[in-house]
C-alpha cells in the first residue's frame, strides 16, 4: 500500500505491515469532514504510542510541545527545542500508517521571522516525516501561515489558550468570557482561516464561543476544553488514559487508570522476584533453578 511514509523518512524502516491498513488520512480529508463525522486527535511522542493509537483508528496524531510537561517534567512548554521535536516526530512517523502526523512548532522556532518559520517547518516535514505543522497565534501569525501554505506546508492554527504565551498571560485560564474577547477570538479564527490554515485548535474557549466560531468557519475546529460543538476533539493521551502524575484538567474525563495498572504490575514483579529463595536456601532445599526467567 502507498502512504506518505513510503516517500518521506530517509533511513527509517517502513512501519510494520500489521498496522492499520485503511486509507491514510489526508489534509483534504480533514477539511472535508467539516460538519460531518467528528475528527479525533490525540498526542503521541514515541513509536509504541503512535502505533497503538494509529492501529486503534485515530485520525490525527499531534506531537505536541506538551512533550515538555508530560515527558520531561517541565512546568511549561517553553523549553522544547527543534532537536527535541525532530526526534519525537521521527519516532511517531515511523509508527504511523493511517493517521495524519502533525508536529508542533516549538516556542521561538517560528516567531522570529517568516524565513525561520519556513526553514523549521520544512525540517519537520522533510527530515522527520510530519504531514503538517501546528503553530500558536491568530492574526499576528497570518503572514507566516500564508507563507507556509503557499509553499505546500499544511498548517493547523491554535487559538484561545496558547501555552507558549504563559509568561505574558501569567496563568492558564478560560478564554471568551467578555464580549471583547469573544470578538477577538472570532477575528483570530477568521484570520487564520483566510491565511490558509486547514483546521484550527480551540483550547479552553467558552463552549458557546467555540460553537459560534465553528459555525462561522469553513475549516474544521478541533476543541480541547471548549465544549462539544467543535468539529473534532484533541486531548493529551496521558491525561485520557490516566498516566498523568500532576493535575489533570477538569474537562478530560479519563477512560482508564494506567498509572494504577503500572504500579500494580511493578509491585507484582517485585513480590515475584523477592519470593525466589536465596541461592543458599535453594541449595539447602535442593530446589533446581527455573529454566526461564519467571
Ligand atoms: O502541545 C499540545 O499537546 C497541544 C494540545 C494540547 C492541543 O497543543
Amino acid at each position: 500500500m502507498s502512504s506518505y511514509l513510503d516517500l518521506t523518512i530517509e533511513g527509517a524502516p517502513p512501519a510494520p505491515s500489521c498496522i492499520n491498513d485503511s486509507k491514510p488520512v489526508t489534509v483534504p480529508f480533514v477539511r472535508a469532514q467539516k460538519g460531518k463525522e467528528k475528527l479525533t486527535m490525540l498526542t503521541a511522542y514515541d513509536y509504541p504510542t503512535a502505533r497503538l493509537l494509529d492501529e486503534s483508528g485515530i485520525d490525527m496524531l499531534l506531537i505536541g510541545d506538551s512533550v515538555a510537561t508530560v515527558l520531561y517534567g517541565e512546568d511549561n512548554t517553553l523549553a522544547v527545542t527543534m532537536e527535541d521535536m525532530l526526534r519525537h516526530v521521527k519516532a511517531v512517523s515511523r509508527g504511523t500508517r493511517r493517521a495524519l502526523v502533525i508536529a508542533d512548532m516549538p516556542f521561538m522556532s517560528y516567531q522570529v521571522s517568516i524565513e525561520q518559520a519556513l526553514t523549521n517547518a520544512g525540517r519537520l516535514l522533510k527530515e522527520a516525516g510530519a504531514h503538517a505543522i501546528k503553530l500558536e497565534g491568530g492574526e499576528e501569525m497570518a503572514d507566516t501561515i500564508r507563507a507556509l501554505t503557499r509553499i505546500g506546508i499544511p498548517v493547523v492554527a491554535h487559538i484561545g489558550l496558547t501555552p507558549q504565551s504563559i509568561r505574558a498571560e501569567g496563568a492558564y485560564r478560560m478564554y471568551g468570557k467578555s464580549p471583547e474577547e469573544q470578538q477577538m477570538l472570532l477575528d483570530a479564527a477568521r484570520a487564520v482561516e483566510r491565511a490558509g490554515a486547514f483546521c484550527v485548535v480551540l483550547e479552553c474557549v467558552k463552549a458557546g464561543v467555540a460553537r459560534d466560531i465553528t459555525k462561522a468557519l469553513e475549516i474544521p475546529t478541533i476543541g480541547i476544553g471548549s465544549g462539544t460543538s467543535c468539529d473534532g476533539q484533541v486531548l493529551v493521551t496521558q491525561d485520557l488514559v490516566g498516566l498523568t502524575l500532576g493535575k489533570v484538567p477538569k474537562f478530560v474525563m479519563p477512560v482508564a487508570s494506567l498509572k494504577d495498572d503500572l504500579r500494580q504490575a511493578v509491585q507484582t514483579y517485585i513480590s515475584r522476584t523477592k519470593s525466589i529463595p536465596a541461592q543458599a536456601t535453594m541449595e539447602k532445599m535442593e530446589i533446581k533453578p527455573h529454566a526461564s526467567s519467571h
